[in-house]
């Protein structure tokens, strides 16, 4: 199988891009499948730390085709910004990306009407992050959207004015003050900038790949938590973040996908509004923020903390088929006696020990086990039998639960900050 697949648990930020930065060199090919410039994916290596929002993560290592698919919503604003910063560490961006000619474009008026919900939704907002996101996929599925093919076509400029005069009416009906011409010139700066990238039919190139037996690895964006279909609706992304995802977003056939790597940290964060079953409000989700520095790679927001949540973690495993688990940041636990671990939920003194329909507008009591933390910092750690023995003991309690290998453990940032088991 040719396809392999790479994508969050929980709530996003799971370390993604960290991962997949690691994992590149056994692949040809690095493919974004939804999603857009919500996502912020860090890298760290050789002392340099980079976020992506747009670009896949395999742009660092030479050699490697990188590639947005048709699944993706493209703000040609940000893309120019990642590829500038790019440019400036001497990555051959153009060389090296190829975008579909069937992603959607974000325009200035999506990220307006996007503010506009979330200040029509007050108290009840998503906690969006504002990048236009839910807009322009309402606009794909509304069959109103533009294309990254349509900049091609001799009549962009007018499909685009018809596009932006839509939402200008939207957006007065929701009597939602704005200036929207403040960034139509670098838009149309950016749309010019991006003629010089590779526009390409991208589930061709993919097949032919296929066919030519080049490994690819789909790198998901956001977490299991945040699909529109099986997150905790509605607050939620507006694309399908799962496994099922990356065919429909890469027009690649589910016969194609080998290995389906799901990644979760050692405990659960969430950033935007929304249930969170395991949340602290104490001094330990403070302190778990702290040790991990949890602060949104996209936004700067200060990311909701709580312990991990097993009942959530085997409904994502379930969902997308997960055959091989990664699990980052446990060195953020260190130093803690007790790591509790959520177990079932506890609903109207019900016990689930299973993800049950309603979590938004249940008030849901996590039941705990308790184990044993350990004090050794395994950021310095490289070989699994250096782990210190209560860790050893939490990687197998793990495995017996969730009935899916741990293949690599993540310690830190950085790259060379991974143990592969
Ligand atoms: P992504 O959206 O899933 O790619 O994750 P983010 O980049 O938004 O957030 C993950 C954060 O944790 C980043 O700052 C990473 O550099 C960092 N990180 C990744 N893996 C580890 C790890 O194992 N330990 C620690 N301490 N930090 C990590
Ligand atoms: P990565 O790929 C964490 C959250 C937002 C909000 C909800 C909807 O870095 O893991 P949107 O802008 O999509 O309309 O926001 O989803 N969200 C993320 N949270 N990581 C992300 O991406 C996210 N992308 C969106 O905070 O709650
Ligand atoms: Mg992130």
């Amino acid at each position: 199988m040719s396809v392999d697949v790479l994508l969050g648990l929980q709530w996003g930020d799971e370390g993604k891009g960290k991962i997949v930065d690691v994992l590149t060199p056994k692949y040809k090919v690095v493919a974004r499948f939804q999603g857009g410039p919500n996502a912020g994916h860090t890298l760290e290596f050789e002392g340099i730390k980079h976020v992506l929002h747009t670009i896949p993560s395999g742009i660092f290592h030479k050699e490697i085709e990188n590639i947005v698919g048709n699944g993706v919503v493209i703000d040609p604003i940000t893309l120019q910004k990642e590829i500038k910063a790019l440019i400036a560490l001497n990555v051959d961006v153009n060389a090296h990306l190829f975008i579909s000619r069937k992603a959607h474009l974000i325009i200035p008026t999506h990220r307006l009407l996007d503010a506009a919900s979330e200040a029509g939704k007050g108290k009840e907002k998503i906690g969006s992050t504002l990048r236009g996101i839910g807009p322009t996929y309402m606009d794909k599925t509304g069959r109103n959207g533009l294309r990254v093919g349509d900049i091609e076509a001799s009549d962009f400029k007018e499909r685009y004015v018809k596009l932006r005069y839509k939402h200008l009416e939207l957006l007065r009906q929701m009597n939602y003050e704005h200036t929207a011409e403040a960034d139509e010139a670098i838009f149309f700066e950016a749309i010019e900038a991006m003629r010089k990238l590779n526009f390409v039919d991208s589930e061709h190139l993919l097949n032919q790949h296929i066919k030519e037996k080049k490994q690819i690895l789909a790198e998901g964006a956001q977490g299991s938590l945040l699909d529109i279909d099986f997150g905790s609706y509605p607050f939620v992304t507006s694309s399908n973040t799962i496994s099922a995802g990356a065919c429909t977003g890469l027009g690649i056939a589910p016969g194609h996908i080998g290995k389906v790597y799901g990644i979760f940290k050692a405990y659960c964060t969430r950033v935007g509004s929304g249930p969170f079953p395991t949340e602290l409000n104490d001094e330990t989700g403070e302190a778990i923020r702290k040790a991990g520095n949890e602060f949104g790679a996209t936004t700067g927001r200060p990311r909701r903390c709580g312990w991990l949540d097993l009942p959530a973690l085997k409904y994502t495993i379930m969902i997308n088929g997960v055959t091989d688990l990664i699990m980052t940041k446990p060195d953020v636990l260190c130093g803690f006696d007790i790591i509790k671990v959520c177990t079932a939920y506890k609903i109207d003194g019900k016990v689930y020990d299973y993800f049950p329909y309603d979590i938004v507008n249940s008030i849901i009591e996590p039941i705990y086990k308790e184990v044993k933390g350990w004090k050794q910092d395994l950021m310095p750690v490289r070989a699994e039998k250096d782990f210190p023995v209560n860790f050893k003991n939490y990687i197998s309690y793990l495995e017996k639960e969730l009935e899916v290998p741990i293949s690599i453990v993540s310690v830190g940032p950085d790259r060379k900050q991974t143990i592969i088991r």
